[in-house]
């Protein structure tokens, strides 16, 4: 009897150790691996141009299980005149989500960039600018109210000395904007996630700081503020903190009730781009972050910004840096991509 439980366990033991050490199903998508790791979301910023070409409509469908809108929910283009909405695009981009059962992320209510000349041009007291506001809010959110289920309510509001930035809601409403806009969001839509989102506060330091201080005294004033996104637009060689540092920072927001997100990630190279040390720079960069996010269970998604070279606002924005997307303007997986792979597959988390 002892011997026959002894090989059956043994064999159980083989045929474990034989699944753990199975490869990466080579069709494994980056989204159905993702769903593997506690329901996490891996998604991609979008263009509903993008739609119409079906290599890019499908890998984003297959790819992903969430998506961004690039830029047609931002003021200049979805409320180009004070009565003037232009919801088409933002329309595709949600009909394109539901019908691939793709999560939708609202981007973005309040930035001081994309926004049209009858606002930065207005002559507005602070009450008519908080009208502007409110009525911005509670009809793009209200349109898709149950629909786009997280938000980035508010971008880019601290400066990179960790200062309010100087914007025009800053100068005509005051500090009160951010709350009032977390108001309007949750007024809107009682249900979506409100998010708060910046760059360059993966490290610590002063934005990361000033950071915290505005989500800890929103919270305790009840204020509806729900996660924190980091942009993540990387360089390389990277300046990326490590997946145990960046996880640590995450999770300075975690402890006090927020979700956490990586909402733009991109890993720009110096062109030309040294193809023997480059694609795996970049693919370390990627590695941290999604290593950090496997590590901090209130980190529910990562999203790449633009997923293709071809797509990419790097070039525009920053000339003589590029390439910095998971695949490459012929829409083939780099490194980065097979890395994330990899890391979602065997679940390899920070400490
Ligand atoms: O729509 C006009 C078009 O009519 C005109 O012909 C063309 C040429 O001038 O410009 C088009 O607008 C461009 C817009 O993207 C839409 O394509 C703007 O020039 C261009 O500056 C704008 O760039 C966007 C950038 O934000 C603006 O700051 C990028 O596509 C977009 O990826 C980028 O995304 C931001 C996030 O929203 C927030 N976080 C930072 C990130 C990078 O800046």
């Amino acid at each position: 009897m002892r011997r026959s439980v002894r090989v059956g366990g043994l064999a159980v033991l083989v045929a474990v150790l034989v699944a753990a050490c199975r490869p990466v199903p080579p069709d494994a998508t980056l989204r159905s691996l993702a769903d593997l790791r506690d329901g996490r979301l891996i998604g991609t910023s979008v263009e509903p141009a993008q739609f119409g070409r079906s290599a890019d409509a499908t890998l984003i469908a297959s790819q992903f299980s969430s998506v961004t809108p690039e830029n047609v929910m931002k003021w200049e283009v979805v409320h180009p005149g004070p009565s003037t909405w232009n919801h088409a695009p933002g329309d595709a981009v949600v009909a394109f989500a539901e019908e691939h059962g793709q999560r939708v992320r609202g981007h973005t209510l309040v930035w001081h960039r994309q926004n049209p000349a009858w606002l930065t041009g207005g002559s507005y007291s602070r009450d008519e600018l908080i009208a502007v506001l409110e009525d911005h809010i509670s009809t793009l959110v209200g349109r898709y109210e149950g629909r786009v289920a997280q938000w980035d309510v508010v971008n880019e509001a601290i400066a990179d000395d960790g200062t309010l930035r100087d914007t025009i809601w800053l100068r005509g409403i005051g500090p009160d904007y951010i709350r009032l806009a977390f108001e309007f969001a949750h007024a809107a839509d009682p249900d979506a996630e409100l998010f708060i989102n910046d760059y360059l506060i993966e490290r610590g330091g002063a934005k990361a700081a000033t950071l915290l201080w505005i989500v800890a005294s929103l919270r305790a004033q009840g204020v509806p503020i729900h996660g924190v996104g980091y942009q993540v637009h990387a360089l390389v060689p990277s300046l990326m903190p490590t997946p145990e540092q960046f996880a640590d920072e995450m999770r300075r927001f975690a402890s006090r009730g927020m979700l956490v997100e990586i909402t733009e990630m991109d890993v720009a190279l110096q062109l030309p781009s040294d193809p023997t040390t480059g694609p795996q720079q970049q693919a370390d960069a990627y590695g941290s972050a999604v290593m950090a996010c496997l590590a901090v269970r209130e980190c529910t998604g990562v999203t790449t910004w633009n997923y293709s070279d071809a797509e990419s606002w790097i070039p525009g924005e920053f000339p003589g840096f590029g390439e910095a997307s998971i695949y490459d303007a012929e829409l083939r997986p780099k490194p980065a991509y097979e890395r994330i792979r990899q890391l979602l597959w065997w679940n390899l988390r920070a400490r």
